[in-house]
Formats: C-alpha cells, structure tokens, sequence
C-alpha cells in the first residue's frame, strides 16, 4: 500500500512536470496565473504577492513556516525511534495502537535474516531523523528567509510528508519480527556505502544552503538584504539548484542503507526526484528570466544532464 502511493505521488509530479515543461514551450506560456501554477510554485517562483487579491493572499503562509515540517518530523520520527528500540529491548511495553499499526502496515518477511532488515529500518529512521534535525537547526540559525510564501495546499502536504515517510519507514520492519528478539547488529557494506553517500550529500546540501544565507549577509554576518541574487561555489557552478541534487541524492544514500532492494523506498526516491527535479526546473527559468548575464552552462538540476 505505500509503495503504491509513494508511485502515485511520483506519477503526478512527473505529469507536473512535464505539463509545466510543455506550457513553457509554447510561446507566451510558462507564466504563474491559474491553479496548477498556485499548487506547483512557491517561494521566489511565485510571484505577484501584492498584486494577488486579498481572498487568494488568505491561502498563502510564510515560506518560513518550512521549520514546522522539521519540526513535525524531529517529533515524529524521534518518536518512532525510540519505540522501535524499546519494543526491541523493553517487549509489550510500550503504545499498543503503534504495535496495531505496524502489524497492519509492515509487511511479513520470509527473510532468514529478519533482525538485519529491522537493523536496516532503524539505520535509515535515525538517518531520516538526523537529516530533519539538521534541516530544522538550518531553518532556525542559518537561512535567511524572505517575505516568499507557500499555499496551504502545500504546507498542509509538507506536514504529513514526514509522518507518512516515518510510517513508510516503519513499514520496512517485518511486522513477523517478534518483540525481544535479538536484533542482528551486522554491518554489511551497503549500509557503509550508504551512511557514507550520506555525509557526503549532506555536507554539500549544507554548504549550497550556506552560500545562498551569505548572499543576503555582509562580511560580518549582518542581514543586508532580502532579494535573490545569483549563487555561486561549490556544485552551484554545476547547477541552479544543487541542494535540491543532494536531497535526491540522501534519499538515494537512504536506499543503499536499506540493502537496494526496498522497492517501496526507490518510489519514495522516485517521488523526491520528481518533486525536487519540478522545483528546480521552476527555479532555473526564474534565474534566467531575471538575469541576462545568468552561466550559460549552468544545468538546472542534474550536473551535465538536467
Ligand atoms: N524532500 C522534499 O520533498 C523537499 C521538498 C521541498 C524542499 N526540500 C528541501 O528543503 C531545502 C530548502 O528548499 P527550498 O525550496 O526552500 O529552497 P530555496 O527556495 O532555494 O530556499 C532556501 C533558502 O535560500 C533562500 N534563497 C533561495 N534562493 C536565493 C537566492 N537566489 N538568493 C538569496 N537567497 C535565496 C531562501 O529564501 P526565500 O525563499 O525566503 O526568499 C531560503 O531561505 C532544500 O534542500 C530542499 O531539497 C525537500
């Protein structure tokens, strides 16, 4: 059941995707009016804020409001978390509607080897619960936040995004695993691989998210200004939008953790592609629309493809 609506959200994101593509074609097209576009553009591609009636102006909030997606998920999946450690350690003593709703949810394993697929799981719900820490504490101390807003229809999705992710998660643990039993604590080489892709999506989504904070600072590390300038170091002389690279690449880092062959998780990643790759394509027309002299090289999402 997740896997299908992980495929049914990466569906609509890639028809999103290529309608958005196809209308950009067309002479006089790719403007921002109309619903699609209200649903599909947030922040910075969206423009118009003053000039919206006051009626639609009603359905926006700050794009800052991003932090209470981090939020949810660090409350969230920290929860999981500790369930999913103490059912291992403490049996029957913990939330018995959690117990009923992964019995229902997680699938039966055949698997020889259940306590290393729970080992699995619970590496990746620690490194989806790392990755929303990280985002929430950049929310909070590094970014620096114009007045750009998003529609509800989109904040009231980011909200149930990480807890559906956390309970696709959950879903990953055989639900045949009993309480108490041992949990296999073998390392193999595709959770090294993928803790270390990890890192290293990380530490470069990080590193974009500080350059675009430092264009709005002085040398000091004063705000000067709130406008969108053009972005430059590290994978940004590749890309418009590299950070948005990285987070496909984390969720990728996410799979190889989970042993490659999670098909539910390679939708989910499915989905994140589509979602980031539309932003991105959003962003890169934005960029070149408002500055002439923008790198021609520069791809919009994927370096040397996109
Ligand atoms: N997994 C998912 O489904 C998902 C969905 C969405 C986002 N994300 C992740 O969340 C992170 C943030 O996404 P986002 O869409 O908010 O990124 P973004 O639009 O690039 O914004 C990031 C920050 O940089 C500022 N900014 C953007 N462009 C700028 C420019 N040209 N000059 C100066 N400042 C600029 C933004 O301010 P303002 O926008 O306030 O002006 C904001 O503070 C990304 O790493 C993305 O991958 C994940």
């Amino acid at each position: 059941m997740a896997a299908a609506l992980w495929a049914l959200l990466a569906a609509s994101f890639l028809a999103a995707l290529l309608l958005q593509r196809a209308r950009a074609r067309r002479p006089g097209g790719g403007g921002d009016s109309g619903f699609f576009q209200e649903l599909i553009r947030y922040g910075k591609t969206k423009s118009g804020g003053e000039r919206r009636p006051a009626s639609l102006r009603l359905l926006h909030v700050p794009k800052r409001w991003f932090i209470h997606f981090y939020a949810v998920s660090v409350l969230w999946n920290g929860f999981l978390l500790i369930w999913l450690l103490q059912a291992q350690s403490l049996p029957g003593s913990l939330s018995s509607w959690l117990q009923h709703l992964h019995h229902a949810l997680g699938r039966a394993s055949q698997n020889e080897d259940m306590g290393s697929e729970h080992f699995s799981a619970l590496l990746v719900l620690l490194l989806l619960w790392l990755h929303s820490f990280r985002r929430l504490a950049e929310c909070l101390w590094t970014s620096v936040f114009s007045d750009g807003v998003i529609h509800t229809v989109q904040y009231c999705f980011g909200l149930g995004y990480y807890v559906a992710l956390g309970l696709t998660v959950l879903c990953q643990v055989p639900a045949n695993f009993r309480n108490g039993e041992e949990l296999s604590v073998q390392i193999c080489w595709y959770h090294i691989m993928g803790i270390v892709m990890y890192i290293w999506a990380s530490l470069h989504q990080h590193r974009c998210l500080v350059i675009l904070a430092n264009l709005r600072k002085s040398k000091s590390g004063k705000v000067i200004n709130l406008s969108h300038s053009v972005p430059y170091g590290d994978w940004f002389e590749r890309v418009s939008c590299p950070h948005y690279f990285a987070e496909v690449l984390i969720y990728v880092s996410m799979a190889i953790t989970l042993g490659l062959h999670n098909v539910t998780w390679w939708f989910v990643v499915l989905y994140v592609l589509s979602n980031q790759a539309l932003a991105a394509v959003l962003c890169h027309e934005f960029y070149q629309n408002k500055f002439s002299s923008y790198p021609k090289h520069r791809k919009a999402f994927i370096p040397f493809v996109y």
